[in-house]
């Protein structure tokens, strides 16, 4: 069986997603927008996911509009918040569904300012807060990495935005169901969510938003989410988001627990039994089940490839491009050289990876990595 070390890209349907969508499928087939019976049921269907989701999020229903996915609803909130003449206090750790809406909207005529971290990935309060303007229309700042899983100031920057009567927005995607997101407790005006992170489908998410009339819809027609997104609801992911919601709630602050051990553990064995590693992050400002590590002078592509095929699955920050490998721009903004940075991979445990898993990679990796670097440097 496969180990699945990579569940920051994605991770496997929850059960009672799976039950939740196939039920749907094959019994309600209904329009939402139908006033007949079958159109009722769809819309109660919907109505009581956006419970759901609004429930883990310590949201008010009427706050979540759904969307196609994180990407859909960062670049909904931002094309349809920004005007040429704002200013945008953003970070250079952003996911690339805020990152490059940013660039094109900064070609139309709005200014960005682009915060960098630290070294472990962090964006400093003080940094952020020094770049607000008077013109400030948005800060804009990921909660949790996807790929080093930095977690950023976000309550206390929610006080400060607040403070100040700016709007502040934060890409959730990879902080829900891992971190306590509480937008009750914090006073974030709008987060992004995506249900394939948690155990949903892909292809359906969130976009929260706690004041809905300054944002231009991106898809109009038939007035559906209440005129924020058009088009007929995907009933089936709507209801499998919702049930993997109320999956995540059930489970409280132990699965938070869980993947803490898993993913120190497997820092434990790497460190204790491979010289030249560097977390890139570390445990007090990390995500918990994510482990960023660079191998030092080992090509972090040809080690994920000998982990694939010894059945074991993570990532690197890199992407391969026209046969070149670009180094993770995140890293690079954390400070790393591009050698660094290609010689890091990223390990996410998540939903089904258990302790006899880590075990097994913390052993392959014990034989590749020096097995590599007997080949030559990267
Ligand atoms: C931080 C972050 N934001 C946004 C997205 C995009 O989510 P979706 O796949 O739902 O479009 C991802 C997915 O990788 C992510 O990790």
């Amino acid at each position: 069986m496969r180990i699945h070390l990579d569940h920051n890209a994605t991770t496997p349907v929850c059960p009672e997603a799976a039950s939740a969508m196939r039920r749907v499928l094959l019994e309600e087939f209904g329009n939402p927008s139908s006033v007949a019976l079958e159109g009722a049921r769809a819309r109660a269907l919907v109505e009581a996911a956006r419970e759901d989701v609004a429930r883990l999020l310590g949201a008010a229903p009427d706050h979540v509009r759904f969307t196609s996915g994180a990407t859909e609803a960062n670049n909904t909130l931002l094309f349809g918040l920004l005007a040429p003449g704002d200013h945008v206090v953003t970070t250079q750790v952003e996911h690339p569904s805020v990152s490059a809406p940013l660039e094109a909207l900064a070609m139309r005529g709005v200014s960005v300012d682009r915060i960098a971290p630290d070294a472990d990935g962090c964006v400093p309060l003080a940094a952020l807060e020094a770049a607000i303007r008077p013109e400030t229309r948005l800060v804009c700042v990921i909660w949790a990495n996807n790929e080093t899983g930095a977690i950023q100031p976000i309550p206390e920057l929610a006080a400060l935005c607040r403070a100040r009567g700016l709007w502040l927005h934060a890409d959730a995607t990879q902080a829900i169901g891992k971190l306590p997101v509480d937008l009750a407790a914090v006073a974030v005006d709008s987060i992004a969510s995506s249900a394939h992170k948690l155990g949903g489908p892909k292809g359906i998410g969130a976009l929260i938003a706690r004041e809905q009339k300054t944002i231009r819809p991106l898809l109009v027609g038939g007035g559906q989410e209440r005129g924020l997104r058009g088009g007929t609801e995907n009933v089936i992911g709507i209801a499998g988001y919702g049930a993997a919601c109320r999956a995540v709630a059930a489970e409280g602050p132990e699965r938070e627990r869980a993947l803490r051990t898993l993913r120190d553990r497997l820092w434990q064995g790497i460190e204790q039994g491979i010289a030249g590693v560097r977390w890139n992050g570390g445990p007090a400002t990390t995500l918990p089940n994510t482990l960023n590590v660079e191998f030092e002078g080992v090509a972090g592509e040809v080690l994920l490839q000998a982990l694939d095929l010894e059945g074991i699955a993570v990532s690197a920050g890199a992407a391969c491009h026209s046969g070149s490998v670009e180094p993770s721009k995140i890293l690079l903004a954390m400070g790393r050289t591009p050698e660094e940075a290609r010689a890091s991979l990223r390990f996410s445990v998540g939903q089904g990876v258990d302790a006899g898993q880590i075990e097994r990679v913390i052993e392959r990796l014990c034989v590749l990595v020096p097995r590599i670097r007997g080949l030559g440097a990267p």
